[in-house]
């Protein structure tokens, strides 16, 4: 099982159609995929038709104290979709009071990764789309993941809010083994605009090694199928902005195999 992040501290910028759109393509190739939902806003869940006002079989059950969270209990929250492969677990408002409450709770940043663990066979990817404050909420995704992906949106403020989300990286990073891969990804790319333009440009002149070499357009069939709840994959193949999601998860499966790569080969030295 791989689990990605998909992350910003702002909102607006792309999180939730990245992870819908990514994980889409990846359940059209056959792969088992999970969709998971940490933002109290419930974004996620809603774009499939679950009300985010709802607390039960929600990704809020999941963050019970370790060894609590029953094996039903954890099952009880994985939803279908309409699509073949592609699972959901929908977020709650309720994940809001954790963002208070739990950081002092023992084991509390943990408690994701706790729950994956047990679905390490039923699911080849897991797709978490964060919520925009670093609190506990973050920290779980981020401590359950072995890859980020975290969305800009090309424009001068947004670009500015990176570093915030850079500072957050290298402090998670310092209670991990190894450091946590990370893609920048130029989102809502209007080529017509001198700042979407000048922005794409920034990226990849400040962060070379971390920013996508492209950028995901603006393409209004991406809003269209949020608004119907359907997969951009199911409402438009042809589209720009599935076309450049499938490049995008190319990028990444490479990420992925030069990791595993790697691996082999220190195992091997
Ligand atoms: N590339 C894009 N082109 C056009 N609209 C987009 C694109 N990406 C996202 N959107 C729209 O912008 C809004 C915010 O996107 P969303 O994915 O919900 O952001 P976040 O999860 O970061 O808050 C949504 O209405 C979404 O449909
Ligand atoms: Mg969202």
């Amino acid at each position: 099982m791989h689990v990605w992040s998909v992350a910003n501290q702002k909102g607006g910028v792309g999180k939730t159609t990245t992870t819908v759109a990514l994980s889409s393509l990846l359940a059209d190739r056959g792969k088992r995929v999970l969709m998971l939902d940490l933002d109290p806003q419930g974004s996620l869940g809603s774009y499939f038709g679950h009300a985010p006002e709802q607390a039960a079989n929600s990704s809020f059950e999941w963050f019970v104290g370790p060894g609590r969270l029953s094996d039903q209990a954890l099952r009880q929250c994985i939803q279908p979709t309409a699509y073949k492969n592609l699972m959901l677990v929908p977020g709650s408002t309720a994940l809001a009071t954790l963002e208070r409450s739990a950081v002092t709770q023992e084991g509390m940043g943990l408690a994701i990764s706790r729950a994956l663990s047990k679905l390490w066979d039923d699911f080849d990817y897991v797709l978490i789309d964060s919520p925009p404050t670093l609190g506990v909420l973050l920290i779980n995704a981020l401590a359950a993941s072995e890859q980020l992906i975290v969305p800009v949106q090309t424009e001068f403020l947004a670009i500015k809010g990176v570093e915030r989300m850079l500072n957050t990286l290298q402090m998670v990073n310092r209670s991990r083994r190894h450091p946590l891969p990370f893609l920048m990804v130029p989102t809502l790319f209007d080529r017509r605009t001198h700042a979407s333009v000048s922005s794409f440009r920034y990226m990849r002149k400040t962060w070379p090694e971390v920013t996508w070499q492209a950028a995901i357009p603006v393409d209004t069939r991406l809003r269209d199928a949020s608004s119907q709840g359907v997969t951009p994959l199911s409402l438009d193949p042809e589209s720009r902005g599935v076309q450049a999601y499938g490049s995008l998860l190319k990028t990444l499966l490479k990420m992925e195999a030069d990791r595993l790569a790697g691996t082999v080969e220190a195992s091997h030295a």
